[in-house]
């Protein structure tokens, strides 16, 4: 994980933009007519010999010519003399870095010939963890230092505090500088810009008095510096002329100390966030008379909201989320008229929403996720939100009492209520809006006939998602036309609507749709289909699939599952190269799985359980290289398990069960490296046959296993599964000792079958299984004292066997129920009745200190992503809202709601930007 360098607030992306932006203008040469000087020439030679400069950016620095003309070089327009040196590297039109144009190597001594020299900016490039050079503190004309995210390391030379020139100094995300103290730093008397981020600065405690002393300083930016303490105990701490405070991602660990209150009154900028504050928002910080930006984001401040907040009438930006706020919305909000932006989810705010939040007629974000509100929102809520264009109410028990007729006076862009409770009536009201991109109301109570207008309406929508409703309607023949398409889980009924050629991600499972299932899928469009998802899983859909594929180029996930289809399987279905899951089961298919499926070579889920295939498994099967999910349950199959099956490395989810597989279970399953490495880091690519991601959401293959007795449904956690599952055939011989190898395996079922011999000795060092069943076997011996080490092992079948001996003492294998020892009449010991003879003491012969984990299905399979997570993801995100492919990719790892607020945060402030662009956002 990288450090959180990159700040996720609206400041910094606006200073990326600007940067970015910026970069045509270092491109501008000088034109003026004088010539550079011999000695300035020759310095910068030297200069660039000691550059390691492989992407050629200094071709134009050469013998001959002007080096007032070269690149990033400029001079006095009257003297000729070399004054400034632009050499950050560049970037590309999506924002990233061209890192093949990096500069790196020596930065010579040569530059201290260039007497007026006063702006170098060396930034962005990889001088490979070298050190700043000491001598850049002998340069007395320097005014303007940059030197941010070049790669340097080591202590920050104090021979800076030489240049009491200095206007601007940036070592910022440098991320192996460190400064034992920053004394030197008093003399850089005509300091205004300072940003030392990601420098590790805890050793030096006065680091607050020693910035407060600059007299002129207007921007301290010391993000991520590991400071921790402001020095809580100062009575004050006095700026003269700071307009920007950056502290983000230090951590204090203590209240917001008192001396904030006459930090500065010019401050317009102060950023907190994520800083491990705790205490209450104290009144003193609201009394920032020009204050426009306020970050506490993720912290641990706790209690109410000041009321005192109502002071900050020049706010524009307000974000107090990721906090354990309490009680209501201070009805003063509605005194910063000029509030843009107003961000507070996660919090445990339980009060109410005061109508005074109408008044605010600039409002252009209400985001107010996951909280305990009391009571609604009404039109008075609302009355002046003419601007408003994003509202995000998710996780809220918030609800709308308005009128059915009501016309709200905004035009939302995005709207959110996911798990709110804003039925059951159809929200009227949406009709009014009609520049909707984002209409986000999975699981908000809406038990109500879909209205008259609501196909036209939605044909609009980019990106639409009412799952988990009770809706109900008959699909009239309409032309679906949204991007995404979400409708899973209501009562939805008919024939499968005709799509246009803009539906990319469809989802209809769950619901009543009927009728042959080719009708649907050999529409005629006027383009070509652009379906990515196609779920229509779980309804009611007939006959045969059709041999319409050749329309269907661009399906990556196919889920046609659990509906009354037969026949078989068509040869053409192979055409779908791009396929990475693949769900036929539950239906009444039959014949052969055909041998075309192996030019799908992409795909990595197939569940075609639960037909009537009667076929030996297929050895092409192995041509399928990025498989990690094979479920063939209750399918007919015949014959053994083909050896080739363990070339298929990647596999994690083998579900065999109840056939009529016979022969013995082959040792080479010790091939499946899937099982038997843990994974890779950054394996996001590899998941992609179980999740498709897109903005704001995501599809996720599901899946049904029995990995401990009984059927659950695996979604987003299916990732973390590694399964083999073979019960309920006709397999002989022994279980393989190799079987040991899969240290990976969580879950092993081998029962109902007929195995013999013993369970292999060094069962135990199957470190992460969760799940034996070996139940109604013919498996005979003791049972191997090491499978006490198994320490998350919380189910256990061995019944029915002819196991002997007793059962090893151990904490967790006592913890099971009798009966999953019963009909094994050679077994004693506890839990069973039947005790061993000769008795011995149950005190000593302890082995295991394994501690049984709590039965819940899935907390196991989060290890390994911790909550770390969400703050090292900012770690990367510099860049990734300019790509989409990125930006997606980070959905697949959301897993809890901080995450997610995260995720979405980035494309928000894409949004933003784009506001910001066409004029929406005044700075
Ligand atoms: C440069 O010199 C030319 C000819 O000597 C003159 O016409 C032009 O105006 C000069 N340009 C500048 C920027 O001084
Ligand atoms: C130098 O000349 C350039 C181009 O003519 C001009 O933009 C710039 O302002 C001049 N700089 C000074 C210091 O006169
Ligand atoms: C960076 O430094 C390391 C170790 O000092 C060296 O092995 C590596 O080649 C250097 N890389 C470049 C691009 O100079
Ligand atoms: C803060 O600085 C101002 C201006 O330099 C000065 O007048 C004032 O006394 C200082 N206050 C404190 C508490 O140091
Ligand atoms: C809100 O939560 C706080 C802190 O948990 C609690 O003290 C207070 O009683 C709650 N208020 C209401 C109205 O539920
Ligand atoms: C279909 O969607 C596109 C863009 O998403 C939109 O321009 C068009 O008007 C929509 N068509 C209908 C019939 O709603
Ligand atoms: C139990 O422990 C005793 C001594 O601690 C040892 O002699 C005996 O062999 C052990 N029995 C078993 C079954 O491990």
């Amino acid at each position: 994980m990288g450090a959180p360098f990159a700040t996720h607030h609206v400041l910094f992306v606006l200073w990326f933009l600007a940067t970015t932006f910026s970069l045509n203008f270092f491109k501008v040469e000088s034109n003026s007519n004088v010539s550079c000087y011999e000695k300035d020439k020759q310095a910068l030679l030297s200069f660039k010999q000691g550059l390691v400069d492989s992407g050629n950016v200094l071709s134009s620095w050469s013998d001959h010519g002007d080096c007032c003309r070269w690149h990033g070089v400029r001079c006095n327009n009257n003297t000729g003399q070399v004054t400034e040196l632009h050499l950050r590297c560049s970037r590309d039109g999506d924002g990233f870095l061209n890192y093949e144009k990096r500069l790196g190597g020596v930065i010579s001594h040569s530059l201290l010939e260039l007497e007026h020299l006063n702006y170098l900016d060396l930034s962005e490039n990889e001088f490979n963890c070298t050190g700043i050079p000491s001598f850049l503190g002998s340069m007395g004309s320097m005014r303007h230092l940059d030197l941010h995210e070049a790669g340097f390391c080591g202590v920050i030379p104090y021979q800076l505090g030489n240049l009491s020139s200095l206007h601007y100094l940036n070592l910022g995300r440098n991320f192996g500088l460190y400064a034992d103290n920053l004394h030197w730093m008093s003399s850089l008397s005509s300091i205004q810009y300072l940003d030392l981020s990601s420098a590790d600065l805890h050793r030096e405690v006065d680091w607050l008095q020693i910035m407060s002393e600059f007299p002129s300083i207007s921007n301290l930016i010391l993000k991520s510096c590991h400071l921790d303490s402001l020095n809580p105990s100062l009575a004050s701490v006095n700026f003269t002329s700071l307009r920007s405070l950056d502290l983000y991602g230090n951590h204090f660990n203590h209240e917001i100390p008192n001396w904030f209150s006459n930090l500065s009154t010019s401050l317009l900028e102060l950023f907190l966030n994520e800083n491990s504050l705790i205490g209450g928002i104290p009144p003193g910080i609201l009394n920032f008379q020009i204050l426009e930006y306020l970050d506490l984001e993720d912290n641990s401040l706790s209690g109410k909201i000041p009321e005192s907040l109502g002071h900050l009438k020049h706010l524009k930006y307000l974000s107090l989320s990721i906090n354990s706020l309490s009680g209501p919305i201070p009805s003063s909000i509605g005194n910063l008229s000029e509030l843009q932006i107003l961000s507070l989810g996660i919090n445990k705010l339980n009060g109410t929403v005061p109508k005074s939040l109408g008044l605010l007629s600039n409002l252009m974000s209400l985001e107010i996720p996951i909280n305990n509100f009391k009571g609604g929102l009404d039109e008075a809520h609302f009355t002046k939100l003419w601007k408003l264009k994003y509202l995000d109410i998710s996780y809220t028990p918030l609800f709308f009492n308005v009128n059915s007729n009501w016309v709200p006076p905004f035009q939302l862009e995005y709207v959110s209520t996911s798990s709110c409770n804003i039925g059951p009536n159809f929200p009227t009201w949406l009709h009014t809006q009609t520049s909707l991109q984002f209409l986000l109301l999975p699981l908000s109570r809406i038990s109500d006939k879909a209205p008259s207008w609501f196909w036209d309406w939605i044909s609009n929508i980019y990106s639409v998602d009412l799952s988990n409703n009770h809706i109900e309607g008959d699909v009239p023949d309409i032309l679906l036309n949204s991007t995404i398409l979400k409708l899973r889980s209501n009562h939805f009924k008919g024939r499968l609507p005709r799509l246009s050629a803009n539906v990319e991600v469809l989802d209809l499972a769950h619901n009543s749709f009927f009728g042959p299932i080719s009708t649907f899928l050999c529409q005629k469009m006027n383009k070509k289909n652009k379906v990515k998802v196609l779920d229509v899983s779980n309804n009611f859909l007939l006959g045969e699939l059709s041999n319409c594929w050749r329309y269907w180029q661009s399906l990556i996930h196919l889920n046609l599952g659990a509906n009354n289809l037969s026949g078989r399987i068509p040869y053409s279905l192979g055409s779908l190269v791009e396929l990475k899951s693949l769900s036929l089961q539950n239906n009444n298919i039959y014949g052969d799985i055909p041998s075309s499926l192996k030019r799908c070579s992409k795909l990595g889920f197939i569940d075609i359980g639960v037909n009537n295939f009667s076929r030996t498994i297929p050895f092409w099967i192995t041509k399928l290289t990025q498989l990690i999910v094979l479920r063939l349950r209750s399918s007919g199959l015949r014959g053994n398990i083909p050896l080739n099956l363990c070339q298929i490395s990647s596999l994690r989810i083998l579900d065999l069960a109840n056939n009529s597989l016979s022969g013995p279970i082959p040792s080479c399953f010790k091939n499946i490296s899937a099982m038997v490495m843990p994974d890779p880091e950054n394996q996001d690519v590899y998941f992609e046959s179980l999740e498709y991601s897109f903005d704001y959401g995501s599809y996720f293959e599901n899946l049904m296993l029995i990995p401990k007795g009984h059927e659950l449904q695996y979604e987003d956690n299916l990732k973390f599964v590694r399964i083999i599952d073979l019960s309920s055939n006709k397999l002989s011989g022994s279980i393989p000792v190799e079987i040991s190898v899969l240290s990976e395996l969580r879950f092993l079922n081998l029962s109902r079958n007929h195995l013999m011999g013993n369970i292999p000795e060094n069962i135990g060092i199957m470190k992460e299984l969760e799940s034996i069943d070996l139940s109604r076997n013919h498996l005979s011996g003791e049972i191997p004292p090491s499978m006490s080490n198994l320490s998350f092992l919380n189910y256990l079948d061995l019944s029915y066997n002819n196991f002997s001996g007793r059962i090893p003492l151990s904490t967790q294998l006592q913890s099971f129920d009798a009966v999953r020892y019963i009909g094994n009449p050679q077994l004693c010991g506890a839990p069973l009745p039947n005790g061993c003879t000769p008795p011995i003491g149950e005190s000593h012969n302890r082995t295991s200190t394994g501690k049984k984990k709590e039965d819940s299905e899935s907390s196991s399979f989060y290890m390994g992503m911790g909550v770390g997570f969400a703050v090292g993801f900012w770690g990367v995100c510099g860049g990734l809202f300019w790509n989409r492919t990125w930006r997606h990719a980070y959905f697949k790892f959301v897993n809890d709601k901080k995450d997610w607020f995260y995720v979405t945060k980035i494309l928000k402030v894409k949004w933003l930007l784009e506001k910001l662009r066409s004029g929406g956002l005044s700075k």
